[in-house]
């Protein structure tokens, strides 16, 4: 999943910038093995039948999710803090869509129990501090809601950086090719039973963790190298949470 950084086109980002690269990285998603073969699909398969169901689609980006879940009969509310990801994603889902900007960092204008599942997909990780985040999820979410988080999987980091401290809560950065266009991310990494713990002190009991497979009908060309043999490959993990 590391891509490596070219001079030409680069762009050095912290976590909430999606605004200066948001068409390069929503067109990255649209195609990709990481969102269209992987996290995608994975999420959509944990969700199962959402027909009739409310949910908060939180980091919606530009609403390929919101989307998918909208097509399965969801009635669906987005939001995400980059302004540019929130029009892209209106231009998708059509000028009456309930998107919103707002920062999962903060208080969310939403109101107490008001969803039937949360989905968090590939957000949490730019989060220093998700016991304030995980509360608000939980605040909004009925009780025996859902939480469906997909986040960056901790052995991934343990993995590209064996120098590194695998159990404390640490920042890093990796560089993207999106759509021709280099760009640096920066990550919380946080070790498994931080997550654990944080989804137990906010009232969220874990319900199913996941590693999926990619989806069937990936292109071969997209798998990495080294897929032979194997059915999967260390990238996310994924988590169905039961707000207690
Ligand atoms: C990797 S994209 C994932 C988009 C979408 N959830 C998906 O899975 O296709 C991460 C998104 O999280 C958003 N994001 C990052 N930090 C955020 C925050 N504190 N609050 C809300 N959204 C945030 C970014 O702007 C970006 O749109």
């Amino acid at each position: 999943m590391h891509a490596h950084a070219s001079c030409k086109n680069e762009v050095r980002v912290t976590a909430t910038d999606y605004d200066s690269f948001a068409t390069a990285y929503s067109a990255e998603n649209e195609k990709g093995l990481f969102n269209a073969y992987y996290a995608r699909p994975a999420v959509l398969h944990l969700a199962g039948d959402v027909s009739g169901r409310r949910i908060l689609d939180a980091g919606c980006g530009s609403g390929p999710l919101a989307a998918a879940l909208h097509a399965k009969g969801a009635a669906v509310t987005g939001f995400d803090v980059s302004a540019a990801m929130v029009d892209l994603a209106r231009q998708r889902l059509g000028e009456d869509a309930d998107l919103h900007v707002a920062d999962l960092a903060a208080p969310l204008p939403f109101a107490d129990a008001e969803f039937d599942d949360v989905v968090a997909s590939l957000v949490l990780h730019y989060l220093k501090d998700w016991a304030g985040p995980l509360s608000e999820l939980r605040r909004v979410l009925k009780p025996g809601g859902r939480l469906i988080i997909s986040v960056n999987h901790p052995a991934a980091y343990a993995i590209v950086k064996p120098e590194a401290d695998y159990f404390a809560v640490t920042q890093y950065s990796e560089d993207y090719v999106f759509d021709g266009q280099t760009v640096w991310l920066t990550f919380w990494h946080r070790p498994l039973h931080a997550m654990a713990d944080a989804f137990a002190a906010a009232g969220f009991r874990i319900t199913a963790i996941s590693e999926p497979p990619p989806a069937a009908d990936t292109p071969a060309e997209l798998l990495p190298p080294g897929m032979e043999g194997r059915s999967a490959f260390i990238c996310f993990l994924f988590f169905v949470l039961e707000a207690t």
